[in-house]
């Protein structure tokens, strides 16, 4: 008979169970792995104009073929149900939808996705799909892009259009991924389509986004009312202070409020942060918000999508450091140590000790728990789901044909705990979607960098399930995290 001490021990280690109705899911974004840019008559979107120009993308490649699921996504689906997989974050591509942003509607594009929808709800996979991953219709940027405010109305447009035909199989809409990255990747720092060079655009930009947002959750509950949640996902940074000196403590607070709080206090609180807006004085006066707007923004909404990958570190900006060069830590262009903060000119970003993914970004998963506890804390009420979280290694097809992804195994096993911390301490998190199901095609960093638990031979097309996705099933089929 054991002691009421070694019972105590055994019950420690016996393994956490996540709640019955965690929703497990793999996600992806539909220019990183459709492919078929011409299929039909599909529009060009930013990333199509973007990855074209010499330079742009660390290694020169584009997403015209990526991991041609446009073609192939019966082969995928039925992946994703070998692995157990219960859900599916995808994105729909706008210009299949709206070849030109607006106006004419592009049956056909929305066939794909209803087939695509009707494979995985014949798999027993429940659809998540997001409407806006950063593959603007071309057209529209030409109008002025994010910048301009038109853009916000025809998102709407796209959104009513998109829900009529597959919002009755959706299991939730998302509207939009990581406008942070849409915003101040695109417009203040360039890195990302359409490459822009303004850290004023960036503000209209962040607005319209959310005023899209806004719009969008209109349109989506003009067409099923309350049948079916609707979210918006963020990448929200934990931020550090590089030290515990005033300035840098005040460069914390700075990066949160523009990084952060910037986007979850209109959609929580219907109000931009009042020590933002005195930030920026120097670089917008907000004259873009009208009368209206953030009582839109701040409409009810069912979750929260949060990504996370990693924490960041920042400090005071040096007097005069300030150039306006579009730098910054993950630029796949820049070995700099020190990076601006994109959208500032106040605060820096410095470098994190390691463990590194293949990105060079920090492993931490402690972050990720303490992010999930501070918007449970300070936004009190919102159901949280995690629609990305996942890690990019060198992975290598071994003499056995098959991928040992230790690094992603171990990163993986961590995060997950990290989670399960988070909702033992009380957040409330409604599900995990890894990033990513396949490798694909990673942005500015272009086919180099592998996020995928299956492994695509980009030559051949050839799937392999990583000892990462084998891993990720024993999750799933335990709702809990396997001994090591
Ligand atoms: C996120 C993006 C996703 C992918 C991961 C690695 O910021 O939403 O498309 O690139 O990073």
């Amino acid at each position: 008979m054991s002691t009421p001490q070694v019972r105590a021990g055994l019950a420690e280690q016996a393994p956490r169970h996540f709640p019955e109705s965690f929703v497990w899911g793999v996600a992806t974004s539909a220019y990183q792995i459709e492919g078929a840019p011409d299929a039909d008559g599909r529009g060009r979107s930013i990333w199509d104009t973007f990855s074209h120009i010499p330079g742009k993308i660390a290694d020169a490649t584009t997403g015209d073929v990526a991991a041609d699921h446009y073609h192939r996504f019966r082969e995928d689906v039925a992946l994703m149900a070998e692995l157990g997989v219960a859900a599916y974050r995808f994105s729909i591509s706008w210009p299949r939808v709206f070849p030109t942003g607006r106006g004419r509607l592009n049956p056909a594009g929305l066939d794909f996705y209803s087939r695509l929808v009707d494979e995985l709800v014949a798999h027993g996979i429940r659809p998540y799909p997001t409407l806006y991953h950063w593959d603007l219709p071309q057209a529209l940027e030409d109008a002025g892009g994010w910048p301009n405010r038109d853009t916000a109305s025809y998102f709407a447009d796209y959104a009513r259009a998109v829900t009529e035909r597959l919002g009755d199989r959706a299991e939730m809409i998302t509207t939009l991924n990581e406008p942070w990255c849409s915003a101040f990747l695109g417009y203040a720092s360039g890195l990302h389509a359409p490459g822009r060079r303004s850290r004023a655009d960036a503000y209209a930009a962040v607005h319209h986004l959310l005023l899209a947002h806004g719009l969008g959750v209109q349109a989506i509950r003009s067409v099923l009312g309350e049948t079916r949640p609707v979210a918006i996902t963020l990448n929200p940074s934990v931020v550090r202070a590089a030290s515990d000196s005033a300035a840098d403590l005040d460069a914390a607070r700075h990066v949160d409020g523009i990084s952060n709080r910037i986007f979850l206090d209109p959609l929580a609180r219907g109000r931009y942060p009042a020590d933002v807006v005195e930030d920026l004085r120097h670089i917008t006066d907000f004259s873009f918000v009208r009368d209206g707007d953030l009582a839109v923004i701040a409409a009810p909404i069912d979750a929260v999508g949060v990504n996370y990958y990693q924490p960041a570190r920042v400090a005071a900006a040096p007097p005069g450091a300030a150039t306006g060069a579009a730098r910054w830590l993950n630029d796949p262009h820049s070995a700099a140590e020190t990076a601006e903060w994109p959208g500032t000119d106040l605060a820096v970003a410095v470098p994190q000790d390691g463990p590194y993914t293949a990105m060079r970004w920090r492993i931490e998963p402690e972050g990720f728990t303490e992010l999930l506890l501070r918007l449970s804390r300070d936004y009190p009420g919102v159901p949280l789901v995690v629609t990305e979280n996942g890690a990019a290694f060198d992975d290598v097809v071994g003499p056995d044909g098959a991928v040992h992804d230790e690094g992603r195994v171990d990163y993986l096993r961590a995060h997950l705990s990290a989670v399960q911390d988070g909702l033992a301490a009380g957040a409330d998190v409604r599900g995990y979607f890894l990033w990513s199901f396949l490798d694909n095609f990673e942005w500015a960093w272009g086919l180099s960098q592998r996020f995928g638990i299956v492994h695509v031979d980009f030559d051949t097309q050839q799937r392999r399930v990583k000892d990462s996705g084998r891993f990720y099933a024993a999750v799933i089929a335990a709702n809990s995290v396997p001994d090591a």
